[in-house]
């Protein structure tokens, strides 16, 4: 809403900047109407009681007072607190995707971004999303700490080696935003910028339907799963010599230690690298590990074939709305 009049701020291009830029104006209007108070008292203090011909000051000796410093001491601890908390909920309500987020996949390296959709298309530098869906971001680094910043969404997330870490958004208006690395990764880490295309639902699947070929990262992930050898123990039978993968990812697993880990990214990953780490109960640790042998975009198309298996029907399409045209142009008529 002050996007539009003030150049001070970056356009609002989330559901979450509103909330981000309230707590922005409410810290300033804080913080600036205390160093006004401040400064005013100061001046007046100095004129008020600047020293004048005859003074004999001090004539009482000021003690101190409870109720002033309680006074000084509650009010500022209020405005902290509330600072304090509905900074806390933003912050919460940005780490958390909503479920059903539609999912993309970016590794950052020295000195550009690479971006994964599940459908299977890939770009550098430049994301396509659609408008008005949650898009999660998986992330993780192949070299040092990035830092992954949309200043349109108010979002900015660390994007680290070994790592997965994720953040969302649902972007509200169609346009081209700046993305930027905001975190220092080297000589060209000025250079490592580039742009979030928001694009209409439909545009995006036309865009979409335009870029594949190799198929999706479930399906890479399946060719990989097989010419890596990992299908020879992880059948999806009771008889293999590893866990069968079919519906565990999300799931919580029971390890040999007695320790009960949740399926996610960052444990089918740690599994792949460093099977040793984390074995599945009534399980040996057999498994070689896939340190250097698979690169961080093989590593995300294989989980996203072990999440593949977790999921009853087909993935849904793009959008939520029918992807086949017959009824999309039916429901367009009504
Ligand atoms: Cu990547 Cu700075």
């Amino acid at each position: 809403m002050f996007s539009h009049d003030l150049p001070l701020w970056p356009v609002q291009g989330s559901s979450g900047a509103g909330n981000v830029d309230w707590l922005f104006i409410f810290l300033l209007a804080v913080t600036g109407f205390f160093t006004l108070l401040v400064f005013a008292l100061l001046a007046w203090f100095a004129v008020r009681y600047r020293a004048k011909p005859g003074d004999n000051r001090p004539a009482t000796q000021i003690e101190g007072s409870y109720v002033l410093e309680a006074t000084w001491t509650l009010i500022p601890f209020g405005f902290f607190m509330v600072m304090f908390v509905w900074g806390a909920l933003i912050y919460v309500n940005e780490s958390r995707p909503p479920a059903n987020s539609m999912e993309i996949y970016a590794v950052g390296k020295q000195w550009m971004w690479k971006f994964q959709h599940p459908e299977g298309v890939r770009e550098i530098n430049t994301l396509h999303v659609p408008v008005g869906r949650d898009v999660r971001m998986t992330m993780i680094s192949q070299d040092v700490i990035h830092s992954f910043f949309v200043p349109a969404f108010r979002i900015k997330q660390d994007v680290l080696p070994g790592r997965y870490t994720s953040t969302w958004f649902h972007a509200i208006r169609p346009g081209t935003y700046h993305l930027f690395c905001a975190e220092y990764c080297g000589t060209q880490h000025s250079g490592m910028i580039g742009q979030v295309v928001v694009m209409e639902p439909a545009a995006y699947e036309t865009w979409l339907m335009g870029g594949t070929g190799e198929g999706t990262m479930a399906s890479t992930g399946q060719k990989l799963f097989q010419e890596l050898g990992c299908s020879n123990c992880h059948r999806s039978d009771t008889q293999g010599r590893g866990p069968n993968l079919v519906g565990v990812f999300g799931k919580p697993v029971l390890l040999d230690d007695g320790r009960t880990v949740a399926a996610d990214d960052n444990y089918v990953r740690e599994s792949i690298l460093s099977p040793g780490s984390k074995v599945v109960a009534g399980f040996q640790p057999i498994m070689p590990t896939f340190q250097g042998i698979v690169s961080e975009e093989q590593l995300l198309s294989l989980i996203a074939y072990v999440k593949s298996l977790s999921q009853p029907e087909q993935r849904e399409p793009v959008s939520n709305r029918p992807a086949v045209p017959g009824r999309a142009a039916t429901s367009g008529t009504k």
